[in-house]
């Protein structure tokens, strides 16, 4: 069979060539596989679901077998999540278990972003996967939103709400940019069917592209790996595809696909039936949206309610921390390749990985940028925590206000600290060891300051 494709296709060379491919040996290279294998689980547990989710926002009666809810009024999409729930076989652990994929799908992508950010591996050549990276973190960031939203129960109408007041606070574009993706002043009978297609075809289109790229680009450039046992900028040292990396990856698609059929089947998430059917003029306390989210919650409820005026236009209070601090954020977060290697002046190819030791002042502000993200987070529950503190909430949210602005300053310095004492000590151990170092001359021969 092969030979007939290779007669008509000349596969044979690329194929061997491939079964050959080396892959790096390490468990940090794993995350990027597991965000995968999440996604083949969302794919197949989500087509699942469309066979029997209903995309309509039209009011009927409930009659199924919930009694609690029976003869309320609700949405068709709400009701036939209850139906999914509670009727259909197998359509509660197919539920749960899609929505445990995403909470882990988005975790490991920011885990493998973590591994590509402190060992420096977005650097030249790879910049272009670091910016693919971000659309993907986006497009993954986007798809839970919509799905998250799609039961149209009081909890996600919520955080719907919320969604639609920061987008028409956007100056001058705003309520244009929320009647385009709404369908008028929210909430709006089109907005379930918008989410669906959304869901379901526009932005899974997007990812699975863009993770095509990501993968075809890594297949072109090769893994960077770590330093020693005869690593080089020029050879890559570790194990063929074929076959331990392929038996590699098959058992890690396996054992992520059971653990996330365990977390579906004995971890109860999203129980829709207990905060009930959308209700524009009901809001429960508490409410927090899925933790990806959480920091842009987080930011709304930090941030004081500043309005300004800006030529004569009134920008409400929800667009510096729902548009335009997340905007900042990713800004730097997409641009930060190049701002690195505009900053050090290094614009060589780099295949050896960084220890985060080996580069104090990358990993400390991204120590700092991660601690942000931490106190936003759980500055989503400051409800929740003045409630086991026993204090006012707005002492605790104070409190977070002050530890958003001091922690992060507080954690860089100690990181910066701990980096340096690391290459100090690894240095004096060093001393009087002989080493061999390799050193690359640059275009005109001579070697960079560095190396000098
Ligand atoms: C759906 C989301 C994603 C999937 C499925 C994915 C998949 C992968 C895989 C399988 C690898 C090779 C193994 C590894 O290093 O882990 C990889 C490498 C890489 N990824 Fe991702 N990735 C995703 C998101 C991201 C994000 C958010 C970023 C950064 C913003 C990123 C940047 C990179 C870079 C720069 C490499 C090359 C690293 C190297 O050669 O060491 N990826 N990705």
């Amino acid at each position: 069979m092969f030979r007939w494709f290779d007669d008509r296709l000349g596969i044979a060379g690329w194929t061997r060539g491939g079964l050959r491919k080396v892959f790096p040996d390490h468990w940090s290279f794993l995350f990027g596989e597991v965000a995968l294998f999440c996604l083949v689980v969302l794919v197949a547990t989500g087509v699942f679901l469309t066979l029997f989710y209903v995309p309509d926002a039209t009011l009927v009666t409930y009659e199924g077998s919930y009694l609690p809810l029976h003869g309320q009024r609700m949405s068709a999409a709400y009701e036939s999540v209850l139906d999914l729930s509670f009727d259909v076989q197998a359509g509660l652990v197919m539920r749960q278990v899609h929505h445990w994929a995403a909470l882990v799908f988005v975790a490991v992508i920011v885990v493998h972003q973590l591994r590509v950010f402190f060992t420096g591996a977005y650097r030249k050549p790879r910049e272009l996967n670091w910016l693919i990276g971000i659309g993907l973190l986006v497009f993954a960031l986007a798809m839970g939103i919509t799905g998250y939203s799609l039961p149209d129960d009081l909890l996600s109408g919520t955080g719907l709400r919320i969604i639609y007041s920061a987008v028409i606070s956007i100056p001058f574009i705003g309520p244009w940019a929320a009647f385009l993706l709404f369908g008028g002043e929210f909430p709006t009978e089109a907005i379930v069917s918008r989410l669906f297609v959304f869901h379901i075809m526009l932005l899974p289109a997007l990812l699975l592209g863009a993770v095509g790229l990501h993968l075809a680009i890594l297949w072109r450039q090769t893994h960077t790996q770590f330093a020693g046992e005869g690593a080089r900028e020029d050879r890559i040292v570790g194990k063929a595809f074929w076959p331990s990396q392929v038996f590699k990856s098959t058992g890690l698609m396996l054992l992520t696909a059971a653990v996330l059929a365990l977390m579906g089947g004995l971890i109860q998430i999203n129980p829709v039936w207990t905060y009930g059917p959308f209700d524009p003029t009901r809001v429960s306390a508490p409410s927090q949206p899925d933790w990806y989210v959480g920091w842009l919650d987080g930011a709304l409820r930090l941030f004081p309610p500043i309005e300004f005026t800006l030529v004569g236009v009134t920008i409400p209070s929800p667009f510096l921390p729902g548009v335009l601090l997340p905007g900042l954020a990713f800004g730097i977060m997409t641009l930060w390749p190049f701002l690195e290697s505009w900053v050090t002046g290094d614009h060589r190819e780099h295949h050896i990985l960084e220890r985060p030791r080996d580069a104090p002042v990358r990993t400390a502000i991204g120590v700092a940028a991660l601690t942000v993200f931490v106190v936003l987070t759980l500055s989503a529950g400051n409800d929740v925590a003045s409630l086991i503190l026993r204090i006012p909430v707005e002492e605790t949210t104070n409190l977070l206000r002050f530890a958003v602005v001091v922690l992060p300053v507080v954690f860089a310095v100690i990181t910066y600290r701990i980096c340096r004492e690391l290459q100090r000590r690894e240095l004096a151990s060093l001393a009087g060891r002989p080493v061999a170092v390799r050193l690359e001359r640059n275009e005109a021969g001579g070697f960079t300051p560095e190396d000098e």
